[in-house]
């Protein structure tokens, strides 16, 4: 029997008033919308998931594919004996391929869903008692009071998988990979995975799926509201709808108020006309050139990138300007 390393914890999960405080002035504004990384509690967690799993969602089959076809070279890229940190959880068949090929000495994996994440920190500190982990429960979109202290022997180098970078508009993805950057400091690297344009067809496809996970997935951050917030949202009067901006470049998704109705909220009342929706994510793409163009403006260099057969989706390798 292995031996298995502890996980090192550290919760820096905003405070239930933040939260309350951040949707109430999401559903206040004059264009309503809820942050997608308010999906991502336990059911919500559960059921991204099995979005990962369904035949029309290609990302993750595709990014894995992409991780197994050229793992060696990856890795000889990143570089061996790192300290490797992952922001958000992909699925747990990405971590392990890059954990065997790379053979990082300290794994600090940063993710909003608690229970998601200690989980799959705990099975990883099971099957590699070689890798020291540290887990950091918070929002890497918000959060930079990192334990820096633990990143310093090592070089550092990031992955950020499944193209959570499109949840971000393209300027607040500058900032936030900028963030990054200045995270990794000098001779840091980013591996990170880039959904790419392509047909309408296809993209929206993925985000309507015909077993209707993805409207279990979108409307389930209602039903976390009425959970946690004291909320009284009626699911059966919200649809779910996604569809392909093709001038922003994202898939957009909104859940659309059934005729008029008012709801309440930790103690306020939110009208909805007929019609009306909540923004509840972007899902931004972009074409190889015009992310290395973005990631210029953070600070990075673009180096190596790989891309599938049928080019839907890229994996980028990205240092540190100097
Ligand atoms: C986790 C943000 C990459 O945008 O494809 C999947 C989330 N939303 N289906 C995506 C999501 C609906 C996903 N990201």
């Amino acid at each position: 029997m292995n031996k298995r390393s502890p996980v090192h914890f550290h919760d820096l999960q905003m405070p239930v008033v933040d939260f309350r405080q951040d949707i109430l002035t999401g559903l206040l504004a004059e264009r309503k919308y809820i942050a997608p990384k308010y999906f991502y509690d336990a059911e919500g967690s559960r059921l991204f998931d099995a979005i990962c799993k369904l035949p029309e969602y290609y990302l993750t089959r595709t990014e894995i594919g992409l991780l197994k076809d050229h793992g060696p070279e990856i890795a000889a890229c990143l570089g061996q004996d790192a300290t490797l940190l992952e922001l958000g959880s992909g699925s747990s068949v990405k971590i392990r391929l890059l954990l065997e090929a790379l053979r990082p000495l300290l794994y600090v994996p940063m993710d909003i869903s608690r229970e998601h994440l200690l989980q799959s920190a705990k099975t990883l500190a099971e099957d590699y008692p070689w890798l020291t982990i540290h887990a950091i429960c918070g929002d890497y979109t918000a959060t930079w009071n990192w334990p820096f202290t633990l990143l310093q022997d090592s070089h550092r180098v990031a992955w950020f998988p499944g193209s959570s970078i499109g949840n971000s508009t393209p300027r607040q993805a500058v900032a936030l990979l900028g963030r990054i950057a200045a995270l990794l400091d000098n001779g840091g690297s980013l591996l990170i995975g880039v959904d790419l344009v392509k047909d309408r067809e296809i993209l929206e496809a993925a985000y309507n799926d015909s077993q209707g996970v993805t409207a279990g997935f979108n409307k389930n951050v209602l039903a976390r509201l009425n959970r946690e917030l004291d909320a009284d949202f009626q699911l059966d009067r919200f649809q779910h709808r996604a569809f392909y901006n093709a001038g922003e470049q994202r898939i957009e998704m909104h859940l659309v108020s059934d005729g008029e109705q008012t709801v309440r909220v930790a103690n306020e009342i939110i009208r909805f006309r007929s019609g009306e929706t909540i923004h509840t994510e972007n899902s931004c793409k972009y074409s190889i050139a015009g992310f290395q163009q973005l990631a210029r403006q953070a600070g990075f260099e673009p180096g190596q990138v790989w891309t599938d057969a049928d080019e839907l989706f890229s994996m980028h390798y990205l240092q540190v300007q100097k």
